[in-house]
């Protein structure tokens, strides 16, 4: 590994800044390979003391230093810094620094994307524009002014409210922006381009009007309206269901090509990957038109929980993570299928958290220890934060979450605060001890909780026992008790609720808080059957000795649809484990037994389509290999085949049924629409899988019938499951049509990378040089290697270790590159803890190899320093 070892920040040396600075005034002349900025700050000492001014900065050409209108040159610059030594207590700083744009591969501080100059400053890029206090907890006030070529820069965009604009010589013209709320310099940004402009308004519960601009690529605009429409639904939920009203006069979203991420929050001008925010029904799929409408409530929502209440620091990030994840996810869930959510919320906890969790990047969700904060936007702390904000709606109810929720806005609007300020706010709120809850932001690892119980035909008792167990993770040894809430029912045999307590209730929360926890239920007439973890109550894994038969009864006769859901996976998953080791026949039986469990859910008229489409869709292979100590990799993937098969030929006459008895219509983004499509293309796949004769011209005329790109690609993904011929002759159509679209050709290029062949290296390799493939553009790298290094398992993991090595080698190239991208991409190839030793090795050798890169990032850097022996 290379020697200069990176600098690790600790959660526990918290300090507050030397220094505040709550007016910024900063000029941008823009210019590709000099940009010129000049950064005015009005800069204050924080206490008593007389320690120097120390600025954060990265690649910054720096011209001059001033303060209070005097040049000053006894500065010392280091890298990553500059040191100005000061008498005085509060003065105005002025820095002029040149930065380059153009050569910006990074994506992060000032860039160029296609032409069109935007800023992506989470966490720590605001000091690649000028030097600063490039924390969360300073917050200013900024005035922007931009000026550029007036031809090519027609939108000059800041946040805030636009106050003045005006023409320069040489054509170029300028604007300025005053942004009237504090904020950290993370939320600054800034857009320079030619656009398409949607226009539309929203008028707020207390009546005011609010300006909404959305800025696309040129010919673009028709892709434009349902993410409009989208934020206009968000606004209007968060006044509803948080009673939170929008607060600027404009709401300004820029969609744009090279995005590191998703999308971000900049005070009143979010800017997106253009993947979030164009849809339209050729191009897009009802998946997407799902993230867009979800990506673009998160940003909306970030404006109160993340904004106008920030993180004081970045160990605290789930602060606003997890809380927005959380309200967006709530949000979907009321726009559509609640359970069709939760289910995909519990399978990212369940392939990607518990995979984190297991690897050697295990943290909490406020994690004690960073090198690189980009390798901290994780799972862990989105999503498992969200689950964890979810316990407490749980614990404390709607009501009682949100009379938490308006006491922390009461509390900490316009600050800097913590996790601790959050919970302490939802803990006063509510006069509920939360201390030993709050052991769920400091400890890492998924939890396991054993159910065990006992009945007593005699007595007709029933006793029901819970024991929360936790294992040491990669970066925690000690392991406390938490607080596990876990909703349950109990059924008896003729599948009827049993009535719990006095309060008739049919559902019960226990909240685990001890090691083990036994509750008794008296005048029971036959041995219940529990029906366990009802919505995902908890992120953990549950072990309860379910037979069979028992799973059968809580997939058809639980009063929770995830429990239903979650049995029928338990069903499956527990025929594919069981699988290895058996004979031909004994495999052949067992499957045939589990899939007649099924034949009742075909039948069933109490779920809708939706609920019914996601019962019959097997786990996925990262859900069952989480499942396991260790893996064997081929038989894994070669045992759920066999299940997928069996499932295909069984109910052959089902999927033929379900494939034909839909109406079509005309495509609608709409929930009956979007769930007989589900069910429809899951029968496409089950049909071309069961080898029904017919299925090509069936595969032919979908593909040439579809309106829409739901029904395309689900053609694409049936042919490819099925190893039909058919399959590269539609990608060739496909690509034909479509090459001069870069998002749609991410779905190809996706498809492409994810499909089983013996030369699928050289493929990948000869893709790399199509003319729509740039190493710089993070969708294209994430559509072709990140998805074959996550989901190619049989490609990544080949036992020769071609696919490791692979991956390394681009890896290498994309460290010079996009380091946060390649951060990412690394995950597949440090989570070597499942598999066999065989494999285990070729990845640590492949990862060496990564660490001895001359010139390695932190990012790369303490991802893999943490995963080798
Ligand atoms: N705060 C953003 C969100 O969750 C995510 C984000 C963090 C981000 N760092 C980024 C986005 C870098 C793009 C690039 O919505
Ligand atoms: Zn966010």
């Amino acid at each position: 590994m290379s020697t200069i070892i990176p600098e690790i920040k600790k959660r526990s040396d918290y300090q507050q800044p030397d220094f505040l600075i709550n007016h910024v005034d900063l000029e941008f002349t823009l210019a590709e390979t000099s940009t010129k900025v000049i950064c005015v700050s009005q800069v204050t000492r924080n206490g008593l003391h007389n320690r120097p001014l120390i600025l954060d900065g990265e690649g910054i050409e720096l011209l001059s230093v001033h303060i209070n209108g005097i040049e000053v040159s006894n500065y010392q610059q280091t890298e990553n810094s500059l040191t100005i030594d000061t008498d005085s207590n509060e003065f105005e700083l002025r820095i002029v620094n040149i930065i380059n744009p153009k050569d910006n591969s990074s994506l992060e501080g000032l860039y160029l994307s296609a032409g069109a100059y935007c800023t992506q400053c989470e966490a720590e890029g605001f000091r690649k524009i000028t030097y600063f206090l490039d924390r969360p907890d300073v917050l200013a006030k900024y005035d922007v002014t931009i000026i550029a070529d007036k031809k090519n820069f027609p939108f000059l965009l800041s946040n805030g409210n636009k106050v003045d604009s005006g023409e320069l010589p040489d054509s170029m013209h300028w604007v300025k922006w005053s942004d009237p709320f504090n904020k950290p310099c993370y939320l600054f940004a800034l857009v320079a381009g030619d656009f398409d402009l949607l226009e539309d308004q929203f008028v707020t519960q207390s009546g005011r009007t609010i300006a909404l601009e959305l800025f696309v690529d040129k010919g673009m605009l028709s892709r434009g309206q349902h993410a409009l429409d989208s934020l206009k639904k968000a606004m209007r939920w968060d006044e509803t269901e948080f009673g939170l009203e929008y607060d600027l006069d404009i709401y300004m979203i820029v969609a744009v090509d090279f995005f590191n991420m998703g999308a971000m929050e900049n005070k009143g001008l979010n800017v997106f990957n253009s993947k979030f925010v164009l849809a339209d029904a050729q191009t897009a799929t009802d998946e997407d038109y799902f993230n867009i409408e979800a990506v673009i409530a998160h940003e909306y929502f970030h404006n109160w929980t993340g904004n106008r209440v920030t993180c004081r620091d970045w160990f605290q990030l789930s602060l606003k993570e997890g809380l927005t994840v959380f309200r967006d996810q709530q949000f979907s869930a009321d726009m559509s299928s609640p359970i069709v959510n939760r289910i995909q919320n519990v399978r990212i906890i369940r392939e990607r958290q518990f995979a984190e969790d297991a690897s050697t990047m295990s943290h909490p969700i406020r994690p004690d220890e960073v090198i690189e904060m980009n390798n901290f936007y994780t799972v862990t702390v989105y999503d498992k934060g969200a689950e964890v904000i979810r316990m407490l709606f749980t614990l404390l109810g709607k009501t009682g979450f949100l009379a938490g929720i308006k006491l922390y806005f009461k509390r900490f609007d316009g600050q800097a605060v913590t996790c601790d300020d959050f919970v302490q706010a939802m803990q006063d709120a509510n006069d509920k001890d939360l201390s030993q809850f709050r052991r769920w932001y400091s400890q890492s690892g998924t939890p396991k909780v054993v159910v065990t119980d006992s009945y007593d035909p005699s007595a007709k008792t029933y006793q029901i026992t819970f024991e929360q167990q936790h294992s040491a993770t990669f970066d925690q040894n000690e392991k406390q008790d938490l607080v596990i809430p876990i909703q349950f029912s109990l059924l008896n045999d003729k599948l009827e609720l049993i009535k719990l307590g006095d309060a008739k209730q049919q559902q019960k929360m226990l909240e685990l808080h001890d090691s083990k926890q036994s509750l008794e239920f008296k005048n029971i007439d036959s041995k219940p059957i529990p029906s366990l973890l009802h919505g995902f109550s908890a992120p953990v894994k549950l072990d309860y000795p379910y037979s069979q038969q028992q799973l059968g009864n809580v997939m058809l006769g639980s009063p929770d649809e995830f429990a239903r859901w979650d049995a029928g996976q338990k069903l499956f998953s527990d025929c594919i484990h069981d699988l290895a080791g058996k004979t031909q026949q004994q495999q052949k039986d067992s499957i045939n037994q589990t899939v007649a469990m099924f034949e009742p859910i075909i039948e069933a008229t109490d779920i809708s389509l939706a609920l019914k489409a996601e019962i019959l869709t097997l786990p996925s292979f990262e859900t069952l290999f989480q499942q396991m100590d260790t893996v064997d990799i081929d038989g894994l993937n070669q045992s759920r085949k066999l299940l997928f098969k069996a499932l295909a030929q069984k109910f052959q006459n089902n999927w033929l049924t379900q494939y034909s008895k839909f109406e079509k219509q005309p495509y609608a983004y709409q929930a009956n629409q979007v769930e007989q499509r589900k069910m429809r293309n899951l029968a496409l796949k089950y049909l071309t899988l069961s080898g029904q004769h017919d299925v090509e011209q069936l595969l032919i005329e979908q593909f040439n019938g579809a309106d829409n790109m739901t029904d395309s690609l689900a053609v694409l993904g049936a042919a490819q499951l099925g190893d039909l011929d058919l399959f590269e002759k539609l990608m060739l159509l496909f690509e034909q049509k479509w090459h001069n679209d870069p998002l749609v050709l991410d779905k190809w290029f996706a498809l492409h990378a994810n499909t089983e062949r013996p030369d699928i290296l050289a493929r990948i390799s000869m893709l790399m040089g199509h003319s729509q493939f740039t190493i710089n553009n993070p969708n294209r790298v994430r559509a072709l290697i990140g998805t074959f290094s996550f989901f190619n398992v049989s490609g990544f993991h080949n036992i020769d270790g071609s696919g490791y090595k692979f991956v390394a080698d681009y890896l290498i190239k994309l460290n010079e590159v996009n380091p946060q991208i390649a951060a990412r991409i690394i995950t597949p190839l440090i989570q070597w803890q499942k598999v066999d030793k065989v494999r285990q090795q070729l990845m640590q050798h492949q990862l060496m190899r990564i660490g001895d890169t001359k010139g390695l990032s932190n990012d790369l850097f303490e991802k893999i320093s943490k995963s080798l022996p």
